[in-house]
Order: C-alpha cells, then sequence, then structure tokens
C-alpha cells in the first residue's frame, strides 16, 4: 500500500533529523580533534557514521514504499565545548529528541493504520535504547573520573577502540 502523504512527510523529517544527528556528531568529534582525546573522537566519527546508516534505512523505505524523498537542509547548532562530560551530555540531548521524534513518526503510524512503518521502526526504538544507553554510560564513567587526566586518558584510549 502507498504510503499516507502524512507518514511519508514524517519519515521525510526522520531522514532531516538522522541527518542532523551525523552533523551534530561530526561535530562533536572535531571539537575533539583540538584536544589531546582523539579516542573520544574516533567514538564521535564511528557515531556519526552510524546516523548516516539510519538516513539511509529510512530513505531506502520511502522508496520501496513508493513514496518521495524530500531532501532538506541540514541545521548545525553551535556546538562549542568546554569538557568531554559536554559533549556527551549534548549527545545525550540529542539522542532523547530522535527517540521522541520516532516516538511522532510511531505514533502517526498508529494513527493511519501503517502497520508496515510500525513494523519498521521497531528497529529504530531498539536501537534508540541502545544509543541512549551507550551515551549514558560513558557520561556515567565521565562523572566518576571527575575530570581526572589519567582516568580520562584511560577512557580516552577505551572509547578509541570503537570500530571505526
Ligand atoms: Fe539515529
Ligand atoms: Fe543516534
Amino acid at each position: 500500500m502507498q504510503l499516507s502523504p502524512k507518514v511519508e512527510r514524517v519519515l521525510n523529517d526522520q531522514i532531516n533529523h538522522e541527518l542532523t544527528a551525523f552533523y551534530a556528531y561530526m561535530a562533536m568529534a572535531a571539537w575533539f580533534e583540538q584536544t589531546p582525546y582523539k579516542g573520544f573522537s574516533t567514538w564521535m566519527q564511528a557515531q556519526s557514521k552510524e546516523e548516516l546508516t539510519h538516513a539511509d534505512k529510512i530513505f531506502h523505505y520511502i522508496s520501496e514504499r513508493n513514496g518521495s524523498i524530500k531532501l532538506k537542509e541540514i541545521p548545525l547548532d553551535d556546538y562549542s565545548f568546554k569538557t568531554p562530560l559536554s559533549v556527551f551530555e549534548a549527545a545525550l540531548i540529542l539522542e532523547e529528541s530522535t527517540t521522541a521524534a520516532i516516538h511522532d513518526v510511531y505514533e502517526l503510524s498508529l494513527k493511519e493504520k501503517d502497520f508496515e512503518t510500525q513494523n519498521f521502526l521497531n528497529w529504530f526504538l531498539k536501537e534508540q535504547i541502545e544509543e541512549e544507553s551507550s551515551v549514558r554510560d560513558m557520561i556515567d564513567k565521565l562523572k566518576l573520573s571527575n575530570g581526572s587526566p589519567s582516568a580520562l586518558m584511560h577512557l580516552d584510549s577505551v572509547a578509541g577502540k570503537r570500530p571505526l
């Protein structure tokens, strides 16, 4: 069945949201590149690549449902940070807003009786649990390090092992 215009619109908005997250994580990686924390930069680059794959999934889903893909401008907020902790706190806000956006698409697909889109979004709901959890985990560890350079360097090296 053809996508309803409303579902098509919010799925296109979600592509933009994922690409905005891609760009935001790139900006966070760029901030880390100016610091000694190259491992955190790697973590952020890996995360930004994941966001691209999310946008890609929705792109292909719209196409498979015979909808039309409409790309929009990607906003870039001011990403100037003070500490590694503040970067991950911004990442958590970003992930929570992504989860809320997916909830909105899910709610609309329920209203529109679009069962295929609900099924498609289940993957995203699960993914958001993982993403929020991994960012929260890093925030907890950064708080525990309490700004200690040796603890931060250790966390940085662990973060840097994330495959790109
Ligand atoms: Fe995402
Ligand atoms: Fe994400």
